[in-house]
């Protein structure tokens, strides 16, 4: 392969962190004085959920899910299946579902249906990348760290192929 994989970068180190801040202070405002469920979408969400935890002034705890999705490489299906889930029940929890990006929605639409058929108090969302070109089904994002054009990302738990995810910034995959 000639020339490197890596492409524009869409988003910096120190605006991820800025942002990521913010977020947090957010969060800990909107659930001042509630016990927060966290749940994080392997693996993806990983670096982002690690960094925004430790924004977090609220209580909280952390679960993870696995899901993997039926279609290509770049395209989603809508068709979820669950490699792992959590450990622990969510009923009556206030949830917080960590996403990495929100591409065509499919995912978290299925992630939505599961968790809020166990009766949670509560189920919101925050994603820190969104496609908003690429959305098939509108969704509920309560909150959203950036909007990036339609391109495939890679780094900051992002990958391709597994690979990339170490990047500190956000990049588009070079030809992407
Ligand atoms: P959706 O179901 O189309 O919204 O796809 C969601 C999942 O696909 C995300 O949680 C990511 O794991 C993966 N994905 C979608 N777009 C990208 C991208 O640009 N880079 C890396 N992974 C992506
Ligand atoms: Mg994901």
């Amino acid at each position: 392969m000639v020339g490197a994989p890596v492409g524009d970068v869409l988003v910096e180190a120190d605006d991820l962190a800025r942002r990521v801040q913010e977020l947090g202070e957010r969060i800990s405002a909107d659930y001042e004085g509630r016990d927060l469920f966290l749940v994080g979408v392997l693996k993806g969400a990983v670096f982002f959920l690690a960094d925004l935890m430790r924004c977090l002034t609220v209580a909280c705890e952390l679960d993870f899910m696995a899901v993997s999705s039926y279609g290509s490489s770049t395209d989603s299906s809508g068709v979820v299946r669950i490699l792992k889930d959590l450990d622990a029940s969510i009923e009556g929890r206030e949830v917080l579902i960590v996403e990495d990006i929100v591409d065509s929605g499919l995912t978290l639409s299925y992630l939505l249906r599961t968790l809020r058929a166990r009766d949670p108090a509560s189920l919101e969302v925050c994603a820190l990348l969104t496609k908003p070109e690429r959305r098939k089904v509108d969704l509920p994002i309560r909150y959203v760290g950036f909007e990036i054009p339609n391109r495939f990302a890679i780094g900051y738990g992002l990958d391709h192929a597994e690979r990339y995810r170490n990047l500190p910034y956000v990049a588009a995959l070079d030809g992407a």
